[in-house]
């Protein structure tokens, strides 16, 4: 069965990647970590997953070339750093928005969204931008990779992560 996974600041081909994250500093240049990345996604994604991308993509056109020739069917919530014309992104990308909403509860976008626009309408914001500088907020979760081991997120996860507010209807503790 397909299964479909979020992640976020793939940053594909960013030469000063590998010095100001310390997370990639395994890595002498950034064609290794890129390799190391494919690698890693092709043993992830099988042919008919689906990928959402929290933008920040790729630094040039080489690296989106190298995306669109990894596995899965890929979504881009775009970032600041995804500024190409949008005809790029569409060779790689079957759809490229602003934000995403899962289950009508679980907001995902580029930037961690105000808190005063998460609580009250969504369990939570699923996010990129802050690489492995995360929130300490339960309402957020970073989808980034240096936030995640370097693994893209599975949407269960993602789901059991913001878990239904518990409700008691008819005297009956349920979710909602
Ligand atoms: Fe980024
Ligand atoms: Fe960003």
């Amino acid at each position: 069965m397909p299964q479909t996974w979020i992640t976020a600041d793939l940053h594909l081909r960013h030469r000063k990647i590998v010095e100001f994250e310390p997370f990639w500093s395994r890595f002498a240049t950034v064609e290794e970590r890129d390799e190391w990345m494919a690698d890693m996604w092709a043993d992830t994604v099988s042919k008919r997953d689906v990928v959402y991308v929290l933008g920040d993509v790729a630094m040039n056109r080489d690296g989106l070339a190298d995306l669109g020739r990894w596995p899965g069917k890929k979504k881009l919530i775009a970032g600041n750093h995804d500024t190409m014309d949008m005809q790029a992104y569409l060779e790689v990308f079957t759809s490229v928005r602003a934000c995403h909403i899962f289950d009508n509860r679980i907001l995902a976008s580029h930037f961690p969204v105000h808190p005063a626009s998460v609580k009250g309408r969504f369990h939570g914001n699923v996010h990129g931008h802050v690489h492995s500088h995360t929130l300490d907020d339960p309402l957020y979760l970073p989808a980034c990779l240096e936030a995640n081991g370097g693994n893209l997120l599975p949407l269960e996860e993602v789901r059991r992560f913001f878990p239904r507010p518990l409700v008691i209807i008819d005297g009956v503790v349920a979710r909602c």
